[in-house]
């Protein structure tokens, strides 16, 4: 089996290959091509990469090229998780919000915003090009924004599933909490990418006991703590938001503090430096520790269980995903892409049934929605009034002067990026 990972120099990349070294049975690579225009960070992360196998030994050839059409032929599956402009950009997206008293992040609010209009046609691009070399190959998205980054995908008619480790992470985390094995906790998750709640959290599978009243109740701190939001909020909810939902259910506090403290990606590009150094040392043959700094903990489980199931049997049947709605949220368009547990096989991702939704999710979720369809329009088609919109839409805008000065910042920051601007 042949994988190509585009933005293979990231310094995520090593957690990526140490999962695919650990989990060789359920994924048997026999060629993995990563795949980056920073020919000097490919070959710091390349070399890493082949230790990493070689001290596993895992038979696989890794190969490095800044050339996408030759890395992406053959390939039975491509994952994207690049980042246009780098820590750069990110930096920026995080810093003009908060001039307008909003929230600067790099998937919530104006800065995602700014993300999928810099990302999109760069995906797409990308996605034509694999689909040229390779109709059959499946298109795994870790790029953000995924839900949006998803929708432009599938949109297009590819063969994209998206993705994203928070689920995995909370399940991970509830499950040493429940002291049981990870493959035992089935999480009720729902939503978008990044605005997401755990509504049940059962032991055995979509049908088991729901223990997250249980959980709550004798670990609810912690898991309060590790989401930064009040324990009151989750007892009062009885279900727990993925930690973006505090850009929401805490935005003005998230905006005091950002204003206090150097920003993520300023914290990330130090870290990349770091980790580049250690790359170089021909003696490291593991992923450093200094990774768990980094937010992508277990995306490489995540990345092995869904390749593994759409390119043969041997992932878990049932995954978290972003995926087409088709009526799984009857609210919802049914080409919005939703992120709920679905049905993973060689022919894709079905979503399962979820229950109705209380309208305090529901709402929001509805109107996450709607900023996210004009977001990809505005990505799509360009132009100052469908930036515009799209703010005017986001629930952390909504005003139109908040939305006019986002938007001429957003714009004045991104011009290089953006073919119309
Ligand atoms: C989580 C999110 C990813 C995001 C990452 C940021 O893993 O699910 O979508 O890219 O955090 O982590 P970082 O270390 O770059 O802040
Ligand atoms: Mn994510």
């Amino acid at each position: 089996m042949k994988l190509a990972v585009v933005g293979g120099g990231s310094t995520y990349t090593p957690e990526l290959i140490d999962g695919f070294a650990r989990l060789r049975d359920t994924l048997p690579i026999s060629e993995l091509v990563l795949v980056d225009p920073a020919a000097d960070r490919l070959d710091l992360v390349g070399g890493l990469a082949r230790r990493i196998f070689a001290k596993q030994g895992h038979p696989g050839k890794i190969v490095t090229t800044s050339d996408l059409d030759a890395g992406v032929e053959g390939a039975d599956a491509v994952l994207l998780q690049l980042r246009v402009g780098g820590q750069a950009a990110r930096q920026q997206d995080e810093t003009w919000p908060l001039e307008c008293g909003c929230v600067g992040q790099e998937t919530t609010g104006a800065g995602g915003l700014a993300k999928a209009l810099r990302t999109v046609p760069v995906v797409l691009d990308i996605a034509e090009r694999v689909r040229r070399a390779n109709p059959d190959a499946w298109i795994i998205d870790f790029t953000n924004p995924v839900g949006i980054v998803t929708r432009a995908l599938l949109q297009a008619g590819h063969k994209a599933v998206g993705l994203c480790n928070v689920a995995i992470g909370l399940q991970r985390k509830f499950a040493a909490l429940l002291q049981v094995t990870p493959a035992e906790v089935h999480l009720d998750h729902v939503g978008l990418n990044h605005l997401t709640w755990e509504l049940g959290v059962r032991l055995g599978g979509p049908t088991g006991e729901n223990v997250l009243p249980k959980l709550l109740a004798e670990h609810g701190d912690t898991v309060a703590d590790e989401l930064r939001l009040p324990r009151q909020v989750l007892d009062r909810l009885g279900v727990i938001p993925s930690y973006y939902l505090r850009y929401y259910y805490a935005h003005d506090e998230v905006v005091r503090e950002l204003a206090t403290k150097p920003s993520r990606a300023a914290e990330v590009a130090a870290m990349e430096r770091e980790l580049l150094t250690m790359y170089g040392d021909p003696a490291l043959d593991e992923k450093p520790a200094l990774l768990a700094k980094r937010g992508g903990a277990f995306y490489s489980e995540a990345a092995v269980d869904l390749a593994a199931s759409l390119l043969g049997d041997g992932g878990s049947p049932v995954q978290v995903v972003n995926a087409y709605n088709n009526g799984t949220l009857p609210f919802l368009a049914d080409d919005a892409v939703i992120e709920v547990p679905a049905r993973i096989d060689a022919s894709g991702a079905v979503p399962l049934a979820v229950p109705a939704l209380d309208p305090l999710y529901a709402g929001l979720i509805a109107h996450v929605t709607a900023y996210e369809d004009l977001a990809l329009e505005a990505a799509l088609r360009g132009g100052r009034d469908r930036v515009f919109r799209a703010l005017l839409a986001h629930p952390l805008v909504g005003q139109y002067d908040y939305a006019d000065g986002l938007t001429d910042r957003l714009i004045a920051h991104n011009r290089e990026h953006l073919a119309w601007a």
